[in-house]
């Protein structure tokens, strides 16, 4: 006989790690879409016992999970500042911490708002950051650029999900390189792989489960912003602000990088995230 909904949470719950709000939490988002009912149903029928299918299904989802893969994966979505993305195995998970990139960008591009601005999101992988942008200022367009032709096949069909298919141009590349001398952009984001490739097998997890393109940055963790700093001056209007994520081990030299690009640049800001540790590097062109 299968378990109540009760009793299966309490188990995986135990599985997951005891009762620590991220393994109630996770039990609780593979039950509601194991079964296709919502929080509040599972609560009012906490008693009712699981349809054998449905308790199947979430049984081979906590193993999962119980093998550390991301229930993003799992579920094959994510929630990034109040929005549902498709996520796949070809892209990175999108992190609560690069919701502070979005808050940064959206209070520069406010000004720009009337006269239509554009930003370019390079490593865009699955769209959320553009897609977000575009969402929250309904007179920007983006450009999403990334060297991985599988995230871009995610990002433009999270672009369609949220309705945005004109408004976002993906395209395959290297950083910056490659676009048309006299594209300029508003602003220029960027969460760009940024471990050091020694610190790699010792990140934690979800990274085991994420493409190393993704989080790979070389030697110290620099590699792809180097690449990005090249050509980012040709490619902003003057005044224009590129913000970059990065590690909290790498934020300071990334911002040092970003002084010798923008010598006369009389910003070059280290932002802190929720945890007060050093995350995004801002610079006005
Ligand atoms: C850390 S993930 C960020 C994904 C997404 N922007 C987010 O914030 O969730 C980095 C992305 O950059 C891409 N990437 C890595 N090196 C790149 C490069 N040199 N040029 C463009 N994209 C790159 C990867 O394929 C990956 O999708």
């Amino acid at each position: 006989m299968e378990p109540t909904a009760a009793a299966a949470l309490r188990e995986a719950r135990a599985r997951l790690g005891g009762h620590g709000r991220d393994a109630r939490l996770d039990a609780s988002r593979l039950l509601e879409a194991a079964s296709g009912r919502d929080r509040a149903w599972l609560l009012a029928h906490a008693g009712d016992t699981l349809d054998r299918h449905d308790f199947e299904r979430f049984t081979g989802y906590v193993a999962r999970r119980e093998r550390g893969e991301p229930v993003a994966y799992i579920l094959g979505e994510c929630g990034f500042y109040g929005r549902s993305f498709e996520i796949t195995r070809d892209v990175l998970v999108p992190r609560p911490e690069s919701e502070h990139l979005i808050e940064l960008a959206l209070r520069r591009l406010r000004e720009a708002a009337a006269r239509g601005p554009r930003v370019c999101d390079v490593g865009t992988g699955s769209g959320a950051l553009a897609v977000t942008l575009c969402c929250e200022l309904p007179s920007l367009e983006a450009d999403g650029i990334d060297l991985s032709p599988a995230a871009l096949a995610v990002a433009d069909r999270n672009a369609r999900r949220h309705a945005l298919g004109a408004r976002i141009a993906f395209r395959i590349g290297d950083a910056l390189n490659g676009l048309a001398a006299g594209r300029l952009f508003d602003g220029i984001l960027a969460n760009l792989p940024y471990v050091p490739t020694a610190e790699l097998q010792d990140h934690p997890d979800p990274t085991a489960f994420e493409p190393r393109v993704a989080l790979d940055g070389g030697p110290d963790g620099l590699d792809a912003y180097r690449r990005l700093l090249e050509r980012a001056p040709h490619h902003l209007v003057p005044g224009g602000w590129l913000l970059m994520e990065a590690g909290p081990g790498t934020a300071s030299a990334l911002a040092d990088l970003a002084g010798r690009a923008f010598p006369a640049s009389a910003f070059v800001e280290i932002h802190r995230d929720y945890a007060a540790r050093e995350r995004i590097v801002a610079v006005r062109g």
